[in-house]
C-alpha cells in the first residue's frame, strides 16, 4: 500500500516522495517505475526507492505502512505482535533521520500501532496521527451514495472510534447535500450500510485472499497528507492521542480532528448521544486491551 500512497501523492504533485522497504530492490523498482510515469502525468514530484533511511532524511511527513496485512479469517488484532516489532524498528530509524516530521501511522492494529509510534517517538501528540476514520468514512460514503443513487460528492460521513469491529459510524452526522441520512433512509437500511462499513476491510480481504485493501486506504492517507502540507485546516476523522477528550485518557481513538501544517491542530468534541458515547467508550476499551498486551 505504501507504493500506492506514493502513486496518489505523486499524481497530485504533493511533493518529493521516498519509498522505503526491507525487501532488496522492491522500493527501487517501484520508485523508478513511478518516477517514469511523471512526464506522462505532467507532474514534477521526484520519486526515489531505497532501503536506506539516510535517503529519507528530514522528511516533512512520514507515512508508516510497514507490517504484515490480514489474510482471510484473520482479525486486525492478530497482527499485533509482529507489527509491534516492525513498528519499533521503523519508528527508531525515522526519528533518527527525520526528527521534525509528522508521523501518519497506517499499519494495523491501527490504534495500538499509533500508540506504539507515539510512545516510542517521543513526539508531541499533534505529530502522531493514525489513519482509519477517513477510510472508514469513505467506505460509508460510498455505500450511502450507491444506496441513494447520488454523487459521492454530495455525501459526507463520520466514523469514529477504533479501527476495528467496534468502530462507531455516526449516521446523525452523515449527510447528503447537508440532509442527515437519518432523514433519507429507513433505520434498517442505515444499519445494513453501517454493518457493511464495519466489515469493509474484511470484505476486500475475502476477495483478494492474499492481502488487504490498498487503493482506498492510500487515497485516505493522501487526503491527510494534502491537508497537512497545504495547511488546509481540514476536519477529518483521525486516530488521535486523547488526553481527556470524550472522557478518554492516554489512548489513541478515532475522533474528528483539524489537520493543518502542525498536524493535529485541534480535536473536536462533538455532542454524542448516550448510545453513541457508550459505543465510543466500548471501542476505546478494546484499544486499551491491545495496548496493554504490548505495554505501551
Ligand atoms: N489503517 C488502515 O485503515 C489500513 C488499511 C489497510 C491496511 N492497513 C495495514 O497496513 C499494513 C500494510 O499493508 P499492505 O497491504 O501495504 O501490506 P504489504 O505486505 O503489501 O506491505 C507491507 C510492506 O512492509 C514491509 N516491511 C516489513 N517490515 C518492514 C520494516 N521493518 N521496515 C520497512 N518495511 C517493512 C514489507 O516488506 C512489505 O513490503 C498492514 O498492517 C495492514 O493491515 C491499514
Amino acid at each position: 500500500m505504501g507504493a500506492t500512497c506514493g502513486h496518489w501523492m505523486a499524481s497530485k504533485e504533493l511533493g518529493d516522495i521516498v519509498l522505503i522497504d526491507v525487501i532488496p530492490g522492491l522500493p527501487q523498482g517501484k520508485g523508478l517505475d513511478l518516477l517514469e510515469a511523471m512526464p506522462i502525468e505532467k507532474r514534477d514530484s521526484f520519486v526515489l526507492g531505497t532501503e536506506d533511511y539516510k535517503d529519507t532524511a528530514n522528511s516533512d511527513i512520514v507515512v508508516i505502512t510497514a507490517g504484515i496485512a490480514r489474510k482471510p479469517g484473520m482479525s486486525r488484532d492478530d497482527l499485533l505482535n509482529t507489527n509491534y516489532k516492525i513498528m519499533q524498528d521503523v519508528v527508531s530509524k525515522v526519528v533518527t533521520h527525520s526528527p521534525n516530521c509528522i508521523l501518519i501511522i497506517v499499519s494495523n492494529p491501527l490504534d495500538a500501532m499509533a500508540q506504539t509510534a507515539y510512545k516510542l517517538s517521543g513526539f508531541s501528540r499533534n505529530r502522531v496521527i493514525g489513519m482509519a476514520g477517513v477510510l472508514d468514512s469513505a467506505r460509508f460514503r460510498a455505500f450511502i451514495a450507491m444506496e441513494l443513487g447520488v454523487s459521492v460528492e454530495n455525501v459526507t460521513a463520520f466514523v469514529l472510534g477504533g479501527h476495528g469491529d467496534t468502530m462507531v459510524p455516526l449516521p446523525r452526522y452523515s449527510t447528503v447535500a447537508g440532509v442527515p441520512v437519518t432523514e433519507l433512509m429507513e433505520k434498517s437500511t442505515i444499519e445494513r450500510l453501517v454493518q457493511r462499513t464495519r466489515d469493509g476491510g474484511a470484505e476486500i480481504v475475502k476477495y483478494l485472499k492474499t492481502g488487504s485493501a490498498y487503493y482506498a486506504p492510500s487515497a485516505a492517507v493522501t487526503e491527510m497528507v494534502e491537508a497537512i502540507l497545504k495547511d488546509k485546516k481540514k476536519i477529518l476523522p483521525c486516530a488521535a492521542y486523547l488526553e481527556g477528550e470524550y472522557g478518554i485518557h492516554g489512548l489513541f481513538v478515532g475522533v474528528p480532528c483539524k489537520l493543518g501544517s502542525r498536524g493535529i491542530e485541534d480535536v473536536w468534541e462533538i455532542r454524542l448521544t448516550d448510545e453513541e458515547m457508550a459505543a465510543l467508550k466500548k471501542s476505546a476499551d478494546s484499544v486499551k486491551e491491545l495496548v496493554a498486551v504490548v505495554g505501551v
